[in-house]
């Protein structure tokens, strides 16, 4: 089941008109959020960088906070699995095509939900290939646009390479995945790319670094030049649908001594530790 501007349906009868503005030009905005034994995780976070979204492409919040929490929770309760993933995506509506933003136009407002595919046990015990990629994306990469050409071109080069994520450098700096956001880990510290205009602010990424914080792991948020990354102790990719991933090879060379590292696991293990430790303290 779905939900499509106003009515909850069969996905197969969920239709948009061909003048939709998030078919004809990308013009909207989206957000995926895990949902663990049907409990929505940080939503309260994914909501505020929804409506962060909104206000960059200038579109207002069809809805408030309460609201998208009740459409969600319903849409929860209409589909099966226990674990869902959540995608949710706010377009500028239909209009005749003109690139100007429409007067008077109602929001297309969509939520779908899939199974949650977490990683593989293996993926986790062996960590996943990566290649690099000069990040040919544009300036305002903290939108979460649905405009994802760049992103879908820069993630099949590591499909073509047999691997599972592209590392994105520009100006000699990482930036973040095609699709995820990326640690390094250095002499026993973990580094994150600074929040700025050329990165997704990652729900996860701001975890990792909570938890890290909260249990005295040592990081620190500081640009990270594609020279480090051949040299790294560990490499980390992290997204709502991925959780944290070992990036045990770049570029078909192993990353350290190509298996995952002690400070990925202790970071896994904190972030399980904090899943479970979420869904016991919810409401039932
Ligand atoms: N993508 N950077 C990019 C470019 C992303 O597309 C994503 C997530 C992230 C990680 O953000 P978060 O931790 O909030 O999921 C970083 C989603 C999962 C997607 O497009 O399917």
């Amino acid at each position: 089941m779905i939900y499509l501007n106003g009515e909850f349906m069969p996905i197969e009868k969920a239709v948009i008109p061909v003048l939709d503005r998030g078919f004809i030009f990308g013009d909207g905005v989206y957000e995926v959020i895990p949902v663990y034994s049907r409990l929505p995780f940080r939503l309260g976070e994914h909501l505020e960088r929804l409506q962060a979204s909104l206000d960059s492409i200038r579109l207002g919040n069809p809805h408030e906070a309460n609201t998208w929490q009740e459409l969600i929770t319903r849409l929860v309760g209409l589909n099966e699995p226990e674990d869902q993933s959540l995608y949710l995506q706010v377009t500028r509506g239909v209009a005749r095509r003109d690139h100007a933003f429409p007067a008077n136009t109602a929001p297309t407002v969509f939520i779908m939900s899939s199974p949650l595919l977490p990683p593989t046990a293996e993926q986790i015990s062996d960590g996943v290939g990566a290649i690099t990629a000069s990040d040919n994306r544009w300036a305002r990469c903290n939108v979460k646009s649905t405009s994802l050409l760049p992103n879908v071109l820069l993630r099949q080069l590591a499909v073509d390479a047999g691997c599972a994520e592209t590392l994105l450098v520009r100006d000699g700096q990482l930036t973040e995945g095609s699709a995820s956001n990326a640690f390094v880990v250095s002499n026993g510290i973990i580094l994150a790319p600074p929040k700025s205009n050329l990165m997704l602010p990652g729900i996860t990424y701001d975890l990792v670094l909570e938890l890290a914080a909260a249990n005295n792991v040592a990081y620190e948020v500081r640009n990270i030049a594609e020279t480090e990354l051949a040299r790294a102790d560990e490499i980390w990719i992290t997204s709502s649908s991925r959780e944290i991933l070992p990036v045990t090879t770049l570029n078909g060379q192993p990353v350290s001594n190509g298996r995952p590292g002690p400070v990925f696991k202790r970071m896994h293990g904190l972030y399980q530790e904090y899943k479970a430790q979420v869904m016991r303290s919810a409401p039932v």
